[in-house]
């Protein structure tokens, strides 16, 4: 209980025996000061006790009620000795008043008490309920996401299935575009005004058999070939790779450097092709100027945690919960293949890959891959 709720309570207290006990008092001195031939003033005032007696039961329970009891007895004891003393009828009912007085006091507590502890069991079983919910609903909204993945590898199995006949009836027409298109480009030289269509023609064609090849890739991955795979040394292969883009874009390309180079077991093939689709988006987001940032850590869990900071365009909210789908994509060249095939590849390796972004300022791909063996043998 906090200190601020104590203080109440204890206040509430106070001010509820400053009550009874200026009820008391009050009707005590009615009885004492009232000339005793006003009988029928006598009478009320005995009935006034039971005001104070019946709010000590309900406000204290079974002791606060018979406590006030008590005291209105011991109270009220004299006067009837003293004052009424002699009157027979008259003492015997008022004696009889005061075991009424203890019984009321005694009841009434009884069933307050009674239905306070009623209460607090309510309020236990509503926060055991409560819990309850808050695990069915965290449970429903993992069972939600499953099926959603579930729809999601059905879906890519589907597609699968044409995938290799699509390819096959695609790749071989588009060798022979490329093929005439190289012969065309012989005939016509750079400065013929139709050299330009067709370097379109087999850029495009080029365009075309790599959105082939991804989408080959993503339906029909190849199994994995796991090796100790140097994570820092695939990363600057990347940077090596992506030099020469991220000048001419005028982006710095920063790969910070680690200490302690972690070693896990991997396909370094694909990892690359992840890495390479990730840093490529975020070339492409970052106006000239701006930076993009690779670091690999291993994590206090000992996971491997590879982040890969922008202070490019950012993804906006609406668009950060599609960017995983196949085909997704806001760029008028892009295949929106890139992010599915990689977070395809981190899964494979139990893996997970996060994206967090902030439009206007950046975003930051994360990828954690568990805990694997450093290069010294020791758990990284
Ligand atoms: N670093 C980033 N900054 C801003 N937007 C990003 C970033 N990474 C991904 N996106 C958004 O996610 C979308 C999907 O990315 P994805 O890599 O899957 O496809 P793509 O880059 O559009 O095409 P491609 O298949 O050629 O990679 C992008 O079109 C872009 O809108
Ligand atoms: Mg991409």
């Amino acid at each position: 209980m906090k200190a601020g709720d104590c203080n109440a309570m204890e206040k509430t207290f106070g001010i509820r025996i400053v009550i009874l006990g200026s009820f008391i008092t009050g009707i005590s001195l009615f009885h004492y000061l009232t000339p005793l031939h006003v009988a029928y003033l006598h009478d009320i005032f005995q009935r006034l006790y039971y005001l104070p007696i019946i709010l000590a039961a309900l406000w204290f329970g079974l002791r606060g009620g018979l406590l006030c009891s008590v005291i209105v007895s011991l109270v009220y004891a004299p006067h009837i000795l003293f004052q009424w003393g002699g009157h027979f009828g008259m003492e015997a009912e008022k004696y009889l008043e005061i075991i009424l007085y203890n019984t009321v006091g005694g009841v009434t507590g009884l069933l307050s008490q009674r239905e306070r502890e009623r209460t607090v069991e309510l309020q236990k079983s509503k926060g055991v309920l409560e819990a309850s919910y808050e695990k069915l609903r965290a449970q429903s909204d993992r069972i939600i996401a499953i099926e959603e993945q579930l729809r999601n590898s059905e879906r890519l199995s589907t597609m699968g299935e044409f995938a290799a006949v699509l390819a096959h009836e695609i790749r071989n027409p588009l060798g022979s575009i490329r093929g005439t298109a190289e012969i065309l480009k012989d005939d016509y030289g750079p400065d013929d005004p139709k050299h330009e269509f067709i370097e379109i023609q087999i850029r495009e064609t080029e365009r075309l058999n790599r959105v082939v090849e991804d989408f080959l890739h993503m339906v029909r991955p190849q199994p994995s070939e796991m090796q100790p795979c140097a994570v820092q040394e695939e990363l600057e292969t990347i940077v090596t790779l992506l030099g020469g883009e991220a000048a001419r874009r005028q982006v710095e390309l920063v790969l910070q450097t680690q200490p302690n180079p972690v070693v896990i077991s991997a396909d370094g093939e694909k990892l690359r092709q992840a890495f390479l689709n990730i840093v490529l988006n975020a070339l492409q987001a970052t106006p000239p100027g701006g930076r993009v940032t690779i670091s690999a850590v291993a994590d206090v869990k000992g996971a491997c945690k590879i982040s890969f900071r922008d202070t490019g365009s950012g993804i906006k909210a609406e668009e950060l919960g599609r960017i995983y789908e196949p085909f997704f994509t806001t760029k008028s060249d892009g295949t929106g293949l890139g992010l599915a095939i990689s977070r395809k590849i981190i899964e494979s390796h139990k893996g997970k890959l996060e994206v967090e972004s902030t439009p206007g300022t950046g975003t930051t791909v994360i990828i954690s891959l568990p805990k694997q063996e450093s290069v010294n043998g020791e758990m990284a």
